[in-house]
């Protein structure tokens, strides 16, 4: 096992809004069937935000978990990294709201874009601050209401997408438990495969660009699953290469859940059996940066990792943004 290690995780913590959109519900909606959605997606339910519930909501219930688990209260925090890209306002960034509606007075707060890849980011730079002495204890947190930027008369896109947070506490390591390696890599030349075109300052809000629908997600799907399925793959891989590890070390691989059927190539790539992999995207459809945080946390208190296990986290997105992350937990 390489002996690397910086920093590790102490805490996890979750949350999804109340209110559940079924795939029979979708059914009403568009013209889509809760056969086609589970077969092509592996989706049954997900979570929609209520109409006073902001993105710092979630991530503020996510972060207050994480940190009862931790055993840390939220003025010992002194960094907050947020991933999001469906954050409360233009400015100032979620992390900022979150810090209020926590409390957690000492510390700096950020947010991240790098969508669905952005807890591996978000990670990564945590793992990094620690590494550098410049943070002690950071909330790592993916949070997404993805449901009010997507297009309900779009049945490509409105079946995936749901509403979540999830969180981490990341600590210096106690030398045997952490953070093992990380691997992040981009390529912008494909931004026009997944993409809002509007919301930004590009095509600044007006009744054309609403009209128009500039506001919602707009997806290649098909062309998205082919990069997402070689680029999670490769990250899988390269993640081991990196530690030093083989796939047989693999307690869990903790993927982005956008496709069941990605989920799985992803661990065929490295030899993985069905045991091996969480999943969980029946429950929660595709929360984009709050889906391995979530799926995470799960795990953990379910008892299904254990102290000592070997991670492997992976994730893509739009961007495009991929990345990986080999943890001894
Ligand atoms: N219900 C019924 N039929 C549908 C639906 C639906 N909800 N959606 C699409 N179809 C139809 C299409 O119109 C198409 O019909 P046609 O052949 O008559 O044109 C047919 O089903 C097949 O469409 P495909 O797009 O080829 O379907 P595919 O099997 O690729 O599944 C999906 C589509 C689920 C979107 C898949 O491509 C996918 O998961 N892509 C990757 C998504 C992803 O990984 N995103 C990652 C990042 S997300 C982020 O960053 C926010």
């Amino acid at each position: 096992m390489p002996d690397k290690t910086r920093s590790m995780i102490i805490g996890t913590g979750s949350y999804a809004p109340e209110k559940i959109l079924t795939n029979q519900d979708l059914e009403k909606i568009v013209d889509t069937t809760d056969e086609w959605i589970r077969e092509r997606t592996g989706m049954q339910v997900r979570h929609v935000v209520g109409p006073d519930e902001q993105n710092s909501d979630l991530a503020a219930h996510a972060a207050q978990s994480a940190l009862a688990s931790a055993g840390l209260s939220a003025a010992e925090i002194d960094l907050i990294i947020l991933a999001t890209v469906t954050g409360d306002s233009g400015f100032p960034s979620t992390a900022c709201f979150v810090q209020e509606k926590i409390g957690a007075v000492n510390a700096a707060a950020m947010d991240i874009g790098a969508a669905c890849a952005g807890f591996i980011y978000a990670l990564d730079l945590a793992d990094s601050q620690i590494a550098a002495g410049k943070a002690k204890r950071v909330l790592v947190i993916g949070s997404e209401v993805l449901t009010r930027i997507t297009d309900y008369s779009d049945r490509n896109t409105c079946v995936l997408f749901g509403d979540g947070a999830g969180a981490a506490v990341v600590v210096p390591s106690d030398g045997k438990r952490g953070i093992l390696g990380t691997f992040t890599k981009s390529d912008g030349r494909l931004n026009q495969l997944l993409y809002i075109e509007g919301l930004g300052t590009r095509v600044p809000p007006s009744h054309e660009s609403v009209d128009a629908g500039q506001h919602f997600v707009k997806m290649a799907g098909r062309e998205v699953f082919k990069y997402a399925v070689k680029a999670m793959g490769d990250s899988a891989e390269e993640v081991l290469r990196i530690t030093g590890l083989t796939n047989k070390e693999v307690d869990l691989l903790i993927s982005h859940q956008a496709n069941l059927r990605i989920i799985e190539a992803t661990a065929r790539r490295i030899n993985l059996p069905a045991d091996r992999v969480f999943i969980n995207i029946e429950k929660y459809g595709n929360t984009s940066s709050a889906s391995i945080p979530l799926a995470l946390d799960e795990a953990v208190r379910s008892g299904r990792i254990k102290p000592g296990d070997l991670l492997v986290l992976v994730a893509f997105g739009a961007g495009f943004t991929w990345g990986s992350a080999a943890i001894r937990y």
